[in-house]
């Protein structure tokens, strides 16, 4: 695992950006696997500015999101399609045939994970982004999910709904459930970009950086991987000796 320590919230951006970048450029048809959260907006910011720019174009790149909630439509800006399409898709020139978001249809969700499920068993995703929970949770896979999980619903904690309350109006509105592609799914990318930056990731980026492996801690997962970036801050890591 490959610690990159950042000033603030702005570099790690443009350094997630740029990897990602540089990722585009020497293979233009890159499959991604993309995030939602706080954590990539900087990200997609610099990659929307790359594209601008004229450095890169998504003309042939293909995206798989990690994730999305239950119950809520798509066209609710709290839905992590709104969320892409806002923050990234609507400002490059992506196929929408190559964008790949799960949606948990509720009349039929044991069939929407099936068929996210099979999508990803025939793709290798190049980069996956990623955030990382309060509670080491990756795209929506819980403490205590089994590091051979493939894409299934989730019941969301309490903890989980507490820290994604303040998208939504209050916490009665945030989704109880979400879709999630499994940890197998996640770690079978070619390399893992993780951004964690401020305060109060401080506490995950300290258990991450413990080493232990343990399905209580979701992200620890990824040191069994043997590609894996963070990219941090100094207030992320304020709680480790380094
Ligand atoms: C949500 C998403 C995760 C994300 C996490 C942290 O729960 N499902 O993929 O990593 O929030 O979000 P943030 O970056 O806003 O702290």
């Amino acid at each position: 695992m490959k610690i990159i320590r950042c000033k603030n919230y702005e570099e790690a951006s443009k350094v997630a950006g740029n990897l990602i970048s540089e990722a585009i450029q020497a293979k233009p048809d890159i499959v991604l696997g993309l995030a939602t959260g706080s954590s990539p907006i900087g990200t997609y910011q610099k990659l929307i500015q790359d594209y601008e720019d004229k450095k890169i174009t998504f003309e042939q790149v293909k995206t798989y999101n990690l994730d999305e909630y239950v119950g809520i439509g798509r066209d609710c800006p709290q839905s992590y399609y709104y969320f892409m399409n806002d923050n990234l898709f609507n400002h490059v020139d992506i196929k929408k045939e190559n964008i790949h978001i799960p949606y948990a249809n509720p009349e039929q969700l044991e069939e929407s994970c099936k068929h996210y499920s099979e999508e990803l068993d025939k793709t290798v995703v190049d980069i996956q982004l990623l955030g990382i929970g309060a509670n080491g949770h990756i795209g929506f896979n819980e403490p205590k999910t089994s590091f051979e999980q493939k894409t299934f619903i989730v019941n969301l904690t309490e903890k989980t709904r507490e820290d994604n309350k303040r998208f939504f109006n209050s916490i009665d509105e945030v989704p109880t459930k979400a879709i999630t592609m499994g940890i197998a799914e996640i770690m079978k990318a070619k390399k893992i970009i993780l951004i964690a930056t401020g305060k109060n990731k401080a506490e995950a980026v300290k258990r991450l950086l413990s080493k232990e492996v343990t399905t209580d801690f979701p992200a620890s997962a990824l040191h069994l991987h043997d590609d894996v970036v963070v990219v941090t801050d100094d207030e992320a890591l304020s709680l480790v000796n380094c």
